[in-house]
């Protein structure tokens, strides 16, 4: 018994802050974005909220799934940046979508949150205890910034991604989890705060360990890297993901990137990445995926899927 993915939804807010728009609130420029980050701009929240996204992202994900509400046991909703503490955006999402059978909470990886919220429902699957859930990332990562700090306001934006996880016969899923707690002083928030970050750090902690944690969960399920049909990696810098691609030996063209249009959207960055594929036709039914997180904790991680 395993899980496989369903389903998928996403929902992005309207508003748009390029890099230009930037440049006029803090010293920075369009060419300095680009060029460090591969960023052009950002979706920002106007009217919606953590739970609001989530929302929508999560009906998107059950009309693909073509299930209704109350089939779902489980919703996990990742997120570091819910308008809500209690009741948490689990509940909130089960209450407006209607999935009355579910069981429902939050959990708080940071970026790799929803990897962690994939493992956790995967092995409720595998136990028995669940059929069908949805997870969910939803970041409101604009209510998070210092506006005057250039270096971390310019990468995140808002958003949220959604997927449901069915039990399905065929062959396990594998999921490779690693924390470093020594380290939780190179991307911080404290409570009521605002993010910050040591920048270079987090850069080389996650060039340095994405490639190896992968190459653990390859050996870990028996295969090459060229069995892998794409890596879908949490979207924080195009610079990060060029380096990952190169220690790996892998070509850039299997690890698919959005970072340009929403820049880093902490949990929410793989669901929202996995949910275009999908809906583009550029993942498909029966192909081998890696996913693979890094971030505050210091976390990372990375699982492999069967579509
Ligand atoms: O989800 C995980 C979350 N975090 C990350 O993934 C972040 C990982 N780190 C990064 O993506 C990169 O380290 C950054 C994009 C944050 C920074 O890029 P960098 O190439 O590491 O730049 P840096 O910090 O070494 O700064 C280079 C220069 C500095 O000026 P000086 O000291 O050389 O004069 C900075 O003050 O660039 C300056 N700088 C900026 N200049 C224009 C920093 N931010 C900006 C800015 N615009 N926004």
């Amino acid at each position: 018994m395993t899980g496989r993915i369903a389903g998928t939804g996403s929902y992005i807010p309207s508003q748009v802050l390029s890099n230009e728009d930037l440049s006029k609130i803090v010293d920075t420029s369009d060419q300095w974005i680009r060029e460090r980050t591969g960023v052009l701009r950002r979706h920002i929240v106007k009217q919606d909220t953590t739970v609001s996204m989530a929302v929508k992202s999560a009906e998107a994900a059950i009309l693909d799934a073509h299930i209704n509400p109350e089939e779902l046991d489980m919703i996990i909703v990742s997120t570091i940046s819910s308008n809500l503490l209690m009741p948490c955006t689990a509940c909130e999402v089960q209450k407006k979508i209607g999935a009355v059978n579910a069981a429902c909470f939050d959990l708080n990886a940071a970026c790799s949150g929803f990897l962690v919220a994939y493992s956790t429902v995967l092995g409720y699957i595998e136990m028995g205890i669940v059929k069908k859930a949805l997870i969910i990332g939803s970041e409101c990562m604009s209510k998070l910034l210092d506006w005057s700090d250039r270096s971390t306001c310019i990468l995140f934006g808002d958003g949220a991604g959604a997927v449901v996880i069915e039990a399905a016969d065929g062959e396990k899923g594998a999921v490779v989890l690693h924390s470093d707690g020594e380290k939780g002083n190179a991307l911080c928030l404290e409570t009521h705060g605002k993010i910050t970050m040591n920048g270079q750090e987090v850069f080389r902690f996650a060039v340095s360990n994405v490639p190896k944690v992968i190459e653990e969960l390859l050996h870990k399920m028996g295969k090459q890297r060229e069995e892998i049909d794409a890596y879908i990696l949490h979207q924080a810098n195009q610079r990060i993901l060029d380096a990952i691609a190169k220690r790996l030996g892998v070509d850039k063209k299997y690890f698919p990137s959005n970072i340009r249009e929403y820049a880093n959207t902490s949990s929410a960055s793989i669901p929202i990445l996995l949910d275009e594929l999908k809906k583009n036709g550029d993942i498909d039914k029966g192909q081998q995926l890696i996913l693979a997180g890094f971030g505050g904790g210091l976390t990372w991680g990375a699982a492999y899927i069967r579509i």
